[in-house]
């Protein structure tokens, strides 16, 4: 099956989740949407994060993607049923890894940072409900973290000083695992293990969703040939280029503009 995996984020978050899927099935063609014109979703309410995600997910089945990774958390937990709905192509989102974290905290207290828009969803506040049950779960909104991703600021003191004002105060209740529940926030990891002790453990949903995309690929008999030659992943973005290809560098990959 030649045609692309999709995949879809606010903006350059969602490149964590690529690289994860890229390295598991390399004989897969990809085409990403960096929806920056938009970013951040998380601040937004759920009718308009489902617009962008109608609105992407087109312009993914008008190029023949076969199966359609939302790689934005927010994204995931406002908008996945309304698309699994909608759209007959199947869809991998990426729900904050609460289970794995409730799985190993010791001291049954489990930090979560994520967005706004994240943390409101009835998605994840079941998802918490279902798999966190006798451990207290801490919530931070990462509010003003995306902008600052988005805008190359990944690795500043400014970046650095904001996350720990978020994190050190989890720290300070007793949490020993903290989840990230946004695909932007894997670039913050230089910082935060600056800023954590080293005793807490992070936990991000990439590799988890790579291999789901690849389960879901078998099963539908969807996963391209092996040896496949001449690999090809695009990037489009609605903003600039510079960004985006900054964390893509060392990547054989194509980045144009496209207005959409
Ligand atoms: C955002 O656009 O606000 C962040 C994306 C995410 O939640 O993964």
């Amino acid at each position: 099956m030649d045609s692309p995996i999709g995949i879809f984020d606010s903006g350059v978050g969602g490149t964590s989740i690529w690289k994860e899927i890229v390295q598991l099935m390399p004989n897969e063609h990809t085409l990403y949407l960096a929806d920056n014109k938009h970013a951040p979703y998380g601040e937004k309410d759920k009718d308009a994060i489902v617009q962008r995600c109608i609105n992407n997910t087109e312009l993914l089945l008008e190029n023949r993607c076969k199966l359609i990774v939302v790689a934005c958390n927010t994204a995931t937990t406002n908008a996945i049923d309304y698309l699994r709905k909608s759209y007959k192509v199947p869809f991998i989102g990426i729900e904050p890894a609460i289970k794995p974290a409730a799985l190993q905290t010791k001291t049954k207290k489990v930090g979560v940072l994520a967005t706004k828009g994240t943390l409101a969803s009835s998605l994840f506040n079941n998802t918490a409900k279902l798999h966190a049950s006798g451990i207290e779960v801490l919530e931070k909104e990462g509010t003003g973290l995306v902008e600052l991703i988005e805008a190359g600021k990944t690795l500043s003191k400014e970046t650095e000083q904001l996350l720990a004002s978020y994190v050190n105060p989890m720290v300070d209740e007793g949490i020993d695992c903290l989840v990230l529940g946004c695909t932007h926030y894997p670039y913050l990891l230089p910082s935060l293990k600056k800023i954590l002790p080293p005793h807490i453990k992070i936990i991000d949903s990439g590799e988890a969703v790579a291999r789901q995309t690849k389960a879901v690929l078998l099963q539908g008999n969807l996963m391209a040939a092996t040896q496949n030659r001449g690999v090809v992943h695009r990037f489009y973005t609605n903003k600039g280029l510079d960004v985006l290809r900054g964390f893509l560098e060392g990547s054989d990959v194509t980045i144009a503009h496209l207005d959409f």
